[in-house]
């Protein structure tokens, strides 16, 4: 047996934790011979509520489960952490703007990026899901200066997915046999899913599907997805951005296969024009842990119009934060 790894998560008594926790208990992530260590973050008043859940792990037996720790002090959360699922944060309360949301969650992950900084692994791999996330990756990495701007990601596999699937359906195929979709940019509806890029059992999809599906039915069906969710079920996306999460972090820590990519939001590395530093998503590869941006693909003006604005919104939130950078 391997020795075991630290995985801290902040939020672990909300809904998504309440899929993601059990999923890496159950070896979900490094595979069925890494065991783990978790270590839950959460605010004082939800100490009691995750007292629950860690009674719930523990009902499990799951082989792979060394030890479950929990604390609202991040840095004995994030002590010696390997990997960091960052999925805490305030929900948008009632007559909050977006402007007030960015604000208090900005000072959370402002506490959690120094946290991070002083006390974790120094390959720590951290991944940001709370919203909104790619900006909120940015500042908690802004406030790590002694940790590489690579050790940290915003989630945008969950809309990768949703992608796949719609893509699939369409299709009438699985969705292991379509590849090479994109997310491009912002965790938020503007978002640019691109198929130019994307094959369907080895075919072109704009070839497969009709191009007025793409623009007027694919791209503002992910794009609102999770809006589509909230609304039939009067909460927002919980399995499925856990799922996500770990998809997200199994490819970092494991590798991309060679034939495929994944959207993931990174610091920029100003390909493809975008402002370098932005957390912005991008088609990548990863190989011993390391995140590449995939270069040199085609990029038409509707797509290169789509990937500008989503970088537009992305300066407008760090215009908003930029005290805490
Ligand atoms: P939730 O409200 O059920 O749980 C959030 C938990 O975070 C709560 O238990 C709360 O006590 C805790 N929390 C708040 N501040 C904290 C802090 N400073 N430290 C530690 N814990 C803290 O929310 P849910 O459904 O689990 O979603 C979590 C976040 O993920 C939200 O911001 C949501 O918008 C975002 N999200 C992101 C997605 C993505 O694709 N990037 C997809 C779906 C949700």
């Amino acid at each position: 047996m391997k020795t075991p790894v630290h995985i801290a998560v902040t939020g672990a008594a909300g809904n998504i934790s309440y899929s993601l926790l059990f999923r890496l208990a159950a070896g979900d992530l490094l595979g069925p011979d890494q065991p783990v260590i978790l270590h839950l973050l959460e605010i004082p008043p939800a100490m009691k509520a995750l007292q629950g859940v860690v009674m719930e792990l523990s009902d499990c037996a799951a082989p792979l489960l060394h030890r479950v720790e929990i604390t609202d002090d991040p840095y004995k959360a994030f002590k010696k952490a390997d990997y960091a699922f960052l999925v805490g944060a305030r929900p948008r309360g009632a007559g909050m703007e977006r402007k007030d949301l960015l604000v208090v969650n900005a000072e959370i992950f402002s506490v959690q990026g120094k946290a991070l900084n002083e006390v974790a692994n120094r390959n720590v791999k951290v991944l940001v899901t709370g919203n909104p996330a790619n900006t909120n990756a940015l500042i908690a990495l802004r406030n790590a200066p002694d940790l590489r701007p690579e050790n940290f990601s915003a989630m945008s596999r969950l809309d990768h997915n949703r992608a796949l699937s719609q893509l699939a359906e369409k299709c009438g195929v699985l969705s292991k046999e379509v590849k090479n979709v994109i997310v491009w940019g912002n965790h938020s509806a503007t978002q640019y899913p691109d198929l130019h890029h994307a094959e369907v059992k080895g075919a072109n999809a704009l070839s497969v599907v009709d191009y007025e599906w793409f623009t007027d039915e694919f791209i503002p069906k992910v794009q609102q997805r999770g809006t589509e969710i909230i609304n039939a079920r009067g909460q927002s996306s919980a399995a499925s951005a856990a799922n996500a999460a770990v998809d997200q972090m199994r490819d970092w820590a494991l590798g991309t296969p060679e034939d495929n990519w994944v959207s993931m939001g990174i610091p920029s590395d100003g390909s493809y024009g975008i402002e370098q530093g932005l957390v912005y998503s991008f088609p990548v590869r990863v190989t011993n842990g390391e995140i590449s941006v995939v270069k040199g693909l085609d990029i038409n003006d509707f797509s290169l119009r789509n990937m500008r604005a989503t970088e537009a919104e992305l300066k407008e939130e760090r215009e908003i934060i930029k005290n805490l950078l």
